[in-house]
This record gives structure tokens, sequence and C-alpha cells, in this order.
């Protein structure tokens, strides 16, 4: 496994492979890697070719400056867990070398970057999205590997690589989660022994959701209120609980193939996300 930190060796890189006729599979990172991320580094093994993956904890998807300084950093770790996984080049660039061409590109708008947790951490998606962008320009690679887990991540990014017009493959893989239900998380080492304990009650919680839906109810805004007080009740503080379409999280029409159930809820200092899909009509 080779490790670069600049633009100009990942790009002399880069330009190697293709030159062999390789392709090249992404996986973007923030480190702090867990088994989720190896279930998208698996998964890009599938895809066939030259596994890059980045290490780059983006200060612009951060509003506020204590969550982005508190970012579990593991780089050691984070290594030796990508060279056990036969990544193949690892990019780990300082901010300055992503960052060094300011306002270069346009970035498309887009009004689902505002909404659900977009709504509760202003400019979050903004932030992802530029650094996205730019990690594409810099790496081109031909298929990019998301999780579902970021489920407004993933359908924002789908939309950015379509309205670029970039030929990028986006694929995307299941939730990885505990025994216990709960997703894996960077952000679950902020959960104390306890809140660690009811935590899967937020994934528990979208499975009762779930079930009414396919036993028929779809009063969508009674049962998000419902998942609201629920969660309350068991001693989250939940954020939202959005019934959405699975394709472009707009308000479900009738004709919907696949339906998304979304959450975001604070437990104590960490703030868990999770979601779970089901078919239409
Ligand atoms: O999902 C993440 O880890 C980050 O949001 C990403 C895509 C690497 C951008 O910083």
């Amino acid at each position: 496994m080779q490790m670069v930190t600049t633009v100009t060796a990942l790009c002399q890189q880069i330009s190697t492979y293709k030159k062999n006729g390789e392709k090249i599979v992404f996986v973007p990172t923030m480190g702090n890697l867990h088994a989720g991320h190896l279930a998208l580094i698996n998964h890009a093994r599938i895809c066939g070719g030259k596994i890059v993956c980045s290490i780059f904890v983006n200060a612009l998807q951060f509003d506020r400056q204590e969550d982005l300084r508190a970012y579990p950093r593991t780089p050691k770790q984070d290594l030796e867990a990508l060279r056990n996984a036969d990544v193949d080049l690892v990019f780990m660039p300082e901010h300055s070398e992503v960052y060094a061409q300011q306002n270069r590109v346009k970035f498309p708008e887009n009004p689902l970057n505002q909404q659900l947790c977009g709504k509760f951490r202003p400019g979050f998606f903004d932030g992802i999205v530029e650094v996205v962008t730019r990690l594409f320009y810099i790496v081109t690679p031909d298929v990019v590997v998301f999780g579902e887990k970021d489920y407004q991540q993933l359908v924002i990014i789908k939309q950015l690589v379509q309205d670029l017009g970039l030929l990028i493959r986006v694929e995307q893989i299941a939730t990885q989660r505990e025994a216990d239900g709960l997703a894996f998380s960077s952000r679950n080492s902020y959960l104390d022994k306890a809140e660690r304990k009811l935590a899967p009650r937020l994934y528990a919680e979208l499975n009762n959701i779930k079930k009414r839906i396919e036993g028929g109810d779809r009063d969508f805004s009674a049962l998000e209120k419902r998942g609201m007080k629920q969660l309350a009740k068991v001693g989250f503080r939940p954020d939202y609980v959005a019934i959405r379409d699975g394709q472009d999280l707009k308000v479900l029409r009738y004709d919907t193939d696949l339906i998304v159930i979304l959450a975001a809820a604070w437990l104590g200092n960490a703030r868990l996300i999770d979601n779970v899909l089901l078919p239409g009509a």
C-alpha cells in the first residue's frame, strides 16, 4: 500500500494506474475507521481495479469548531486497517492541499442541502459537496462507494454527480450494524455506557414505524410525530423523524417505489443518525 499526502503525488500514481488500464475505485473517509468503512472497502474490491482511499477530516462540514476539534483522529490505526484491507493507495492530505485552489469551482445549488440534517447543521452538506467535488476532480475515479447510513449525503452526492455530468458510477452499500442493531459510526465513541445501551432504540423505533407502514398505515405525518414522541420518551433528544421518497428525499407521492424513514437524535454528546428502507406502493 502506498500513502501520499500531496495532490501531485496522488495524480502521478493515478495516471500510472490509468496508463496500465486500471479502473479507479474510490472510498472517501474522514478516518477513525470502523466496520462500516471496511465494508465499503470490501465492496470496492468486488468492483475491481485499484482501490484508492482518502483520510481527510473536512473542516468545512463542521458547523462548530469544538465538534471539529473533538472529531476522533486515529491515523496510525487507520493506516494499519487499510493495509490489512489491501487498499492500493491512501491519500492523506492537509487542509491546505485540498483547498489550495479557492473559488475555482461553482458548486451546484441543491435545496436538499438545507433540509433534514441540513436544517440542524447549517453548511454541513455544502461542506460535503465542496470536498467531495474537489476529491472527485483530484482522484478522477471511475467508481465511488458510499454507505446508506448517511442516506441524505448519498442522495446529494448522486445528484451532484448527475449535475456535474461526471462519468462516475456511485455504488451504495447497506448500513453496517453492531449485533444489537446500532449503526456503526465514529460518533458512537461519544456515548457513555448507559447511552450505548439505549442507542439501538433509535433503529428499533425506525423499524416500528416501518412495520406500521407495512401494515397499511399511511398517515405519515402522525407516524413522524409518534416517532419523535417515542424517542423522547426513552431518553433521546430527537432532531427529526421523517418519512420520505427513497430516491430523492422529497415528500412522499403515491407512486413512490421506495420509502425511507430517517431520524436524527441526540444521546448525551452524540448526534446519531439512522434510516430504514422499504418498498413504496
Ligand atoms: O461520509 C464521510 O465520511 C464524509 O462526509 C465524506 C464523504 C468523506 C466527506 O468528507
